[in-house]
C-alpha cells in the first residue's frame, strides 16, 4: 500500500518526492550507520515519506529517545500516521521552512542525528541555504548529519537539467564530509554523512 502510494505521489508531484520510490532497505541502512543512534537523544528526520527510514530507525534508536519527523505531503503523512505507534515519535505535518519553530515549540534546542531525504536538489539555492541556516543552530559538535542524492544528481535551473554537486553546500555547514554509493537501491544513491565538528 505505500508503495502505491508513494508511486502515485512521484507521478503527480514529482518536484517535491523526488523520488521513484521509498528508499531500500541497504540505502536506510547505509543513512543510519554513520549515526551515533545508541546515544541519540534527540533524532531528526527530514522528509519521511511512507516510512521507509523511520521504521529502521525506530528499531535502533534507544527507548528514551525522541524522533521529529517532518513530511509534508498529506498522503505521505496519513501513511506514517497509520504505520507508527510509537511513544518515541513526534509526526509533525509541516515543511521543514518550519523546523526552527517546530523544535522549539517543543523545546528542542539540540539534535543529535539528522536524517534527510529532501530532494535538495529540486530546491531553489535559497531555500536549501535557508535550510541549514534554520538547522545549524541545534547541531552540537557531535550531532552527525546524513543526507542522500540519487548519483545522477539532477537539478532544474532556469527550466533546464544540470548537476548538482552538493558538497561545496555541505562544506559549508559541516566540518567533514564523506560520501559513498549504494548501488542497491533505485536509482543508487550517494550517501553523505555530515560531522558538526571534525573527528
Ligand atoms: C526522496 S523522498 C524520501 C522519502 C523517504 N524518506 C524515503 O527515503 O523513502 C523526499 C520526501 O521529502 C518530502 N518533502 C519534500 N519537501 C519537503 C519539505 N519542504 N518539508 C518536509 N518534507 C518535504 C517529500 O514529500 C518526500 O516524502
Amino acid at each position: 500500500m505505500s508503495l502505491r502510494t508513494f508511486v502515485g505521489e512521484a507521478l503527480t508531484n514529482f518536484p517535491t518526492v523526488a523520488a521513484i520510490s521509498p528508499s531500500s532497505r541497504y540505502l536506510a541502512t547505509a543513512m543510519l550507520e554513520p549515526l551515533t543512534l545508541a546515544k541519540t537523544r534527540v533524532a531528526l528526520e527530514l522528509g519521511a515519506g511512507t516510512g521507509a527510514i523511520t521504521h529502521v530507525l525506530l528499531d535502533q534508536l534507544p527507548p528514551n529517545a525522541t524522533l521529529l519527523a517532518f513530511e509534508i505531503n498529506p498522503r505521505f503523512f496519513d501513511c506514517l500516521r497509520r504505520t507508527i505507534s510509537d511513544p518515541r515519535v513526534i509526526l509533525i505535518n509541516s515543511s521543514v521552512e518550519n523546523l526552527d519553530s517546530e523544535l522549539h515549540r517543543r523545546g528542542i534546542q539540540q539534535v543529535d542525528s539528522v536524517i534527510s531525504s529532501l530532494g535538495l536538489a529540486f530546491m531553489p539555492d535559497r531555500e536549501r541555504e535557508a535550510l541549514f541556516q534554520r538547522l545549524s543552530p541545534f547541531l552540537h559538535p557531535k550531532s552527525v548529519f546524513t543526507q542522500y542524492q540519487y548519483i545522477h544528481g539532477l537539478q532544474f535551473v532556469g527550466g533546464r537539467l544540470c548537476r548538482l554537486n552538493l558538497r561545496p553546500l555541505l562544506n559549508r555547514y559541516f566540518s567533514s564530509v564523506q560520501s559513498k554509493i549504494v548501488w542497491l537501491n533505485l536509482p543508487p544513491a550517494f550517501v553523505f554523512t555530515c560531522h558538526a565538528q571534525t573527528l
